[in-house]
C-alpha cells in the first residue's frame, strides 16, 4: 500500500505541474467553451445599506426589497447575476471609487455632485423627501427650525435638513443608517427625522403605536429620482439602461412595484 501511496503522489504531482505549466490548455479551452454554452452569466459585485425598508432591508439574513428584486430583473435582462453584499453607506461609495463594486443600488437619488463623481442609470423611482416626527408639532419644513433632527449621514434627507436649519446646525444629528436615524427618533434623542417618502411611511406603518407622524413640503423639497449607481466610465450603464427600458415596458416593473407599494407605477412619468 506505501507503494500504491507514492504512485499515487507521483501522479497527483505531475497533474499538478502539468496545469500550473499550462499543459492543460486546450482541456481549459473546452471547458470556457463549454461554459459559455450552458450559459455561466458574469457575476457583478453590488454594494447596498440595507436598512432602508422597502427598498432594502435583512430578512433571515438575506438583502431583501424592491431594489433587489429590480436590480435582480434588469441584470438578468442585461445577461448578468448580482451579488449584493450589505457593505453600508459610506463604504458602497468607496467600492464604487475604487471599482471593487461593480454596482451600488440603495435607493440613491441621482443628484448633479454624485453625477460628478459617479455614473447613473436612467431613473427607476420617484421620490421626495418626507419629515417624520414625535411629540412635537410639525406642519412643514420651516418647523423644523429648533428642533432636534436626525438624518442618516450623506443623504439627501441631510442636505434637505441643512436647507431648513443651516449646514452647520448643531441641531442636526448624523446617524450611519436609516435605521439607527429611526431609532434616535424613537428613543426620543431626536424630535425629527429627514428621510424618503417611502421609507418613513414603511416605518410608520410597521410602527403603529409609536405616535409618530410624517408630513411632506412640496414648496420646499423637490422631487428626486432613484437610480443605480456605476464606476465612472463603467462599461455596464448602457447595457443596463436598455435592460431597466425593457424591464419597464414588459410589465416586469409593474409586477415588481405592485409586489411592494401595492399599487399601479406610473411608469410614462418616470420615462420622462
Ligand atoms: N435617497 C437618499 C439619498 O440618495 C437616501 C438613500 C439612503 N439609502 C439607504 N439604503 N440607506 O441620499
Amino acid at each position: 500500500t506505501s507503494m500504491k501511496k507514492t504512485l499515487l503522489t507521483i501522479v497527483a504531482g505531475c497533474a499538478l505541474v502539468l496545469s500550473a505549466c499550462g499543459g492543460g490548455g486546450a482541456d481549459k479551452d473546452t471547458a470556457d467553451k463549454e461554459g459559455a454554452k450552458t450559459e455561466a452569466k458574469k457575476v457583478l459585485n453590488v454594494g447596498t445599506e440595507a436598512t432602508f425598508a422597502p427598498f432594502e432591508f435583512m430578512d433571515k439574513g438575506e438583502v431583501t426589497g424592491f431594489d433587489v428584486d429590480l436590480l435582480k430583473a434588469v441584470a438578468n435582462e442585461a445577461g448578468y447575476d448580482v451579488k449584493i453584499e450589505n457593505t453600508g453607506w459610506d463604504a458602497m461609495f468607496a467600492g464604487l471609487q475604487s471599482k471593487q463594486l461593480d454596482i451600488g443600488m440603495a435607493g440613491i437619488t441621482i443628484t448633479p455632485e454624485r453625477v460628478d463623481s459617479y455614473d447613473f442609470s436612467n431613473p427607476y423611482f420617484e421620490s421626495k423627501t418626507m419629515i417624520a416626527f414625535k411629540d412635537v408639532k410639525i406642519e412643514n419644513a420651516e418647523d423644523l427650525k429648533g428642533k432636534k433632527i436626525g438624518v442618516q449621514n450623506g443623504t439627501t434627507g441631510q442636505f434637505a435638513a441643512e436647507k431648513i436649519v443651516g449646514q452647520n446646525s448643531s441641531d442636526i444629528s448624523k446617524y450611519e443608517t436609516a435605521a439607527l436615524m429611526f431609532q434616535a427618533l424613537q428613543s426620543d434623542n431626536v424630535q425629527a427625522a429627514v428621510t424618503d417618502i417611502a421609507v418613513a411611511l414603511e416605518y410608520q406603518k410597521n410602527n403603529p403605536d409609536t405616535g409618530i407622524e410624517t408630513v411632506t413640503d412640496d414648496k420646499q423639497f423637490e422631487p428626486e429620482y432613484y437610480g443605480i449607481v456605476f464606476p465612472k466610465g463603467s462599461e455596464y450603464v448602457e447595457e443596463f439602461d436598455k435592460a431597466l427600458n425593457t424591464v419597464l415596458d414588459n410589465g416586469k416593473y409593474a409586477e415588481i412595484y405592485k409586489k411592494w407599494f401595492d399599487e399601479e407605477p406610473d411608469v410614462e412619468a418616470l420615462k420622462k
